[in-house]
């Protein structure tokens, strides 16, 4: 799933100028989302013993690329005691800033923040969320630039080439191969 503020169909000018709204619904689509879907089908996983969890995340969440916020990059990267109530308190921190204006005095990033904050917290939830679930195989995959509706089709890659990675993961159900962030079909970093 995803949310990304656009405006009406247009050049890359015309990526909307981000409110507290567009922020709180890209936040909670892409994040709460994904974690009250996640909750939801997690008894039913639980049967299985061939689970995964595939999160569509992006390479903008990658921590050293994507945010210049010191105290998201150290409590998101905290890869020992990361605990999703951190991850969520941080979503919040973030979103308490939008509304006060603060984003660029808290230095988050300067255009589309609540996107690469979503998928940032998307990449921090799914390593804490296969720490918790050892026997499920959960990982985060960036699809890469992709023709789809949220570039207005100007990505690189087909359809069936992005979809690749995430397929991929679906099918491999092994649950060695957990908390780990791919980058299409390649085995990548979070930060
Ligand atoms: N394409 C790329 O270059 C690229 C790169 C990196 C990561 N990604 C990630 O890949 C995933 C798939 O994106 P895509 O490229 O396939 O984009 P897309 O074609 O724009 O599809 C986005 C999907 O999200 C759904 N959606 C949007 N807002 C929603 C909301 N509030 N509640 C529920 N569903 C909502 C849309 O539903 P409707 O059709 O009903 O609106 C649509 O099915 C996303 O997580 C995106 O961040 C894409």
């Amino acid at each position: 799933m995803m949310q990304l503020q656009r405006s009406n169909a247009g050049s890359d000018n015309e990526v909307v100028k981000q409110t507290y709204e567009t922020a709180r619904d890209c936040l909670k689509t892409n994040y709460y989302g994904v974690k009250q879907l996640t909750e939801a089908l997690i008894p039913l996983l639980q049967k299985s013993n061939s689970a995964t969890i595939v999160n569509v995340s992006s390479s903008v969440g990658k921590l050293r690329f994507g945010i210049p916020n010191e105290k998201a990059k150290r409590v998101l990267g905290d890869t020992d005691s990361l605990r999703e109530e951190e991850v969520d308190n941080l979503v919040e921190e973030f979103m308490e800033d939008v509304k006060q204006s603060l984003v660029e005095a808290k230095v988050w990033p300067a255009k589309l923040s609540a996107y690469i904050v979503s998928k940032a917290a998307l990449n921090a939830y799914t390593r804490a969320l296969a720490k918790t679930y050892p026997d499920i195989a959960i990982n985060a995959v960036s699809p890469s630039f992709t023709r789809t509706d949220i570039n207005e089709n100007t990505g690189m890659l087909t359809v069936e080439e992005g979809a690749k990675g995430p397929v991929e993961l679906a099918w491999l159900p092994d649950s060695r191969v957990s908390g780990l962030y791919f980058e299409q079909t390649e085995l990548s970093t979070f930060d």
